[in-house]
């Protein structure tokens, strides 16, 4: 992957766990413009995987600009964290930054007659590709709602530059805040299924406006999913085997491991992007065994068949997995 070194220019404490971070060229030339979606690969000293971070565009301008001079990025610092929010969190005006290309698998769909307002949902830190999303609707003329929720409203990031954005199309929530909590199923009854959907936020609230939608009648083109934390273990998740057919290989997959990170200790080179389940680069094909889905990638049949897996986050129903890698 081809990689630049770029310059921290600023650094925003926007919440008590939110950093935003302006990243510059090294003598401050244009760098190249980024559609609303799009993200950043940060390298994290010592850790051998990137870290992907949103683009945060908070005005019009900013979404319209041709030639940005700065892209900023949020971070959220994790608890517990492997070491890479830590890191970015440390980071000051000065400090080398090493980014990959730029890749964005959260882009904006385009404008259909009859669409209907677009809904956007974000939960903490998901509100960095979701405000870069209203900035690009307000730039076009397309009407918005944008709700945004986080634990209370101190960890509410951004906020004066969201109202200023959206104005009236901008509504928080707080889950401390009986009268703002967020309810899912309640806002999308009242929302209609030919409106598009993006949810940027936790994996348990990406999973409950999934359920929500697809109950309500949602197809999957109008639901817009991106997570923005790698595969974590759950509770109950316990190892298992995966024979690697092609390549002649049996991997234990450790109960706090992925499939994936578990051919990258055996010395493979599989393929990969989001690490998050929602790309499809990594997806295998199963032969044998059951697969437990929790990618965002898959259809419902294709689920249902059981016959593919994306070995980044999903996991395995039964003892042993068999691939065809
Ligand atoms: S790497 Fe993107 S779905 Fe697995």
């Amino acid at each position: 992957m081809t990689t630049q070194t770029w310059t921290v220019s600023d650094v925003r404490v926007e919440t008590p766990l939110i950093h935003r971070i302006g990243l510059v060229a090294p003598r401050g030339e244009a760098l190249p413009p980024l559609a609303s979606g799009a993200h950043l690969q940060v390298m994290v000293p010592g850790l051998p995987e990137r870290r992907c971070y949103s683009i945060v565009h908070l005005t019009v301008a900013e979404s319209l600009d041709p030639a940005p001079r700065t892209h900023w990025i949020a971070v959220r610092r994790e608890e517990p964290s492997r070491g890479g929010s830590v890191w970015m969190h440390q980071l000051k005006a000065g400090d080398a930054v090493t980014v990959g290309e730029p890749r964005n698998e959260f882009p904006l769909h385009a404008a259909h007659a009859g669409d209907g307002p677009t809904v956007l949902i974000a939960g903490g830190v998901g509100i960095t590709p979701i405000a870069s999303h209203a900035a690009a609707l307000t730039a076009q003329a397309r009407p918005f709602a944008l709700h945004y929720s986080s634990r209370s409203r101190d960890h509410l990031a951004m906020v004066d530059a969201l109202q200023a954005l959206c104005g009236q199309a901008l509504h928080l929530h707080a889950d401390d805040e009986a009268d703002s909590r967020l309810d899912l199923a309640a806002l999308l009854d009242r929302y209609r299924p030919s409106q598009h959907l993006y949810v940027c936020g936790p994996k348990g609230m990406i999973n409950a406006a999934v359920a929500a939608a697809r109950a309500r009648g949602w197809a999957d083109d109008h639901v817009h999913v991106e997570l923005f934390v790698e595969a974590a273990a759950q509770q109950g998740d316990a190892a298992f085997e995966v024979e690697l057919r092609a390549s002649g290989m049996t991997l234990q997959v450790p109960a706090d491991k992925t499939i994936l990170e578990a051919m990258e200790a055996a010395g493979c080179d599989p393929m990969f992007d989001c690490r998050r389940g929602e790309c499809g680069v990594c997806q295998a094909t199963v032969l044998e065994g059951v697969p437990d889905h929790r990618d965002y990638f898959l259809s419902d049949s294709e689920r249902a068949s059981g016959q593919l897996i994306q070995v980044c986050i999903s996991r395995a129903k039964t003892a042993r997995l068999v691939l065809d890698l």
